[in-house]
């Protein structure tokens, strides 16, 4: 049996954990399987690169950052346009899944990866897709691997810059990922005791929020934190769909709502507000154990998936267990912070402002 692998989408924490697993449970299970990584996502796959992959390639490798096979973003909208030399990339894809002979592909990633997977299997290639991503939006799983190791990462930068604004008794604007979910805002959030939390799914009031930051600082606090998901938005732009959004902000020279959001508080409050993006620090580096634990068990499950052929899945975390979603079921879909949500609700009961 030959077994391609790739890594594709914004990369985090934890996929040379699942690459390593899924190798070695291959290898010490699958009679005579071989392995083939392809270099940067369905990037590599479109090029028609691959290259076998040993034991030894694969050790060593479990608490490292990154990805040791490299990964590119494919936007899922290009795929089927047919470029000058008359073919899609779809096409390619599929070309050269069937010249490396492949039995089958597990494709690491988010959730546009696993749109591109459901493609493949469409055109008949065999995919097992497994779940990645820092922003926990993957539709159909309780979890995504790389998430946990980002809340860390956010929660003890929150908890260093909080001793920075306490000296300087300043409300601070700490900016996450999180374009279209803002479950890495909210776990870190709650995690490291923010005053507000941001995010997309609740768009918010910049009067609300001034309101409450002076209410905060009245009460003699001296730092007050407020956690900001890349993708949050004022209420006045709620019905703007994001690219709009995202248009509209360009123009204005900003990527984020969060520069802009700063200025108004001290405007508005008198009190001194300064920002920290967290940016790509809360993607590199390596994995918790919880997540290293989480990559191991869908590395060895992929490799199980591929032992008994079942195809056009991803595996998907349900409570305690790993189960299967088929690929048409989840593609195109988003898991997004609803406000019935058990930790929406316990960020409300614990006072934090959540927009509104
Ligand atoms: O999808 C994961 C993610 O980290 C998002 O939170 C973020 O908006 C995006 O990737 C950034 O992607 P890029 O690597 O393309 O800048």
């Amino acid at each position: 049996m030959r077994i391609g692998i790739l890594t594709s989408g914004g990369d985090c924490s934890g996929l040379n954990a699942v690459i390593r697993a899924a190798g070695i449970s291959i290898f010490n299970n699958i009679k005579g399987a071989q392995l083939v990584g392809i270099p940067d996502g369905y990037g590599g796959l479109i090029r028609g690169e691959g290259q076998l992959l040993h034991r030894d390639d694969i050790l060593g490798i479990l608490s490292r950052g990154g990805t040791m096979l490299g990964s590119s973003r494919q936007p899922f909208k290009q795929m089927e346009i047919v470029g000058d030399d008359g073919e899609s990339k779809l096409a390619k894809m599929v070309r050269n899944y069937k010249a490396m002979n492949l039995d089958c592909l597990i494709a690491l990633g988010g959730a546009g990866t696993h749109k591109n997977a459901a493609l493949l299997q469409r055109e008949g290639c065999n995919v097992i897709g497994v779940p990645k991503t820092i922003d926990n939006d993957i539709y159909g799983t309780d979890v995504t691997f790389g998430f946990q190791t980002a809340v860390e990462v956010a929660c003890d930068c929150i908890d260093r810059i909080r001793t920075t604004a306490e000296s300087h008794s300043r409300v601070m604007l700490v900016e996450v990922m999180g374009n279209k979910a803002g479950w890495l805002a909210l776990h870190a959030g709650i995690a490291a005791g923010a005053d507000a939390i941001l995010i997309p799914e609740i768009p918010f009031s910049e009067d609300k929020l001034c309101d409450f930051v002076a209410s905060k600082k009245s009460l003699g606090k001296r730092c007050v934190i407020v956690v900001v998901a890349e993708g949050a938005h004022v209420k006045s732009d709620a019905g703007l769909k994001r690219k709009k959004r995202a248009f509209v902000r360009t123009e204005l020279n900003e990527v984020t709502v969060t520069p802009h959001l700063a200025e108004y508080i001290e405007e508005k409050t008198g009190y001194a507000a300064r920002t920290s993006v967290l940016g790509y620090v809360q993607r590199g580096g390596t994995p918790c154990a919880y997540d290293r634990l989480l990559c191991t068990r869908l590395g060895e499950a992929a490799a199980d998936f591929a032992a008994e052929g079942r195809f056009g899945v991803t595996i998907a975390v349900k409570g305690n267990r790993l189960v299967a979603n088929k690929l048409e079921d989840v593609a195109g879909k988003y898991k997004y912070v609803h406000r019935a949500d058990r930790m929406v609700k316990c960020a409300l009961e614990l006072g934090i402002f959540l927009g509104e």
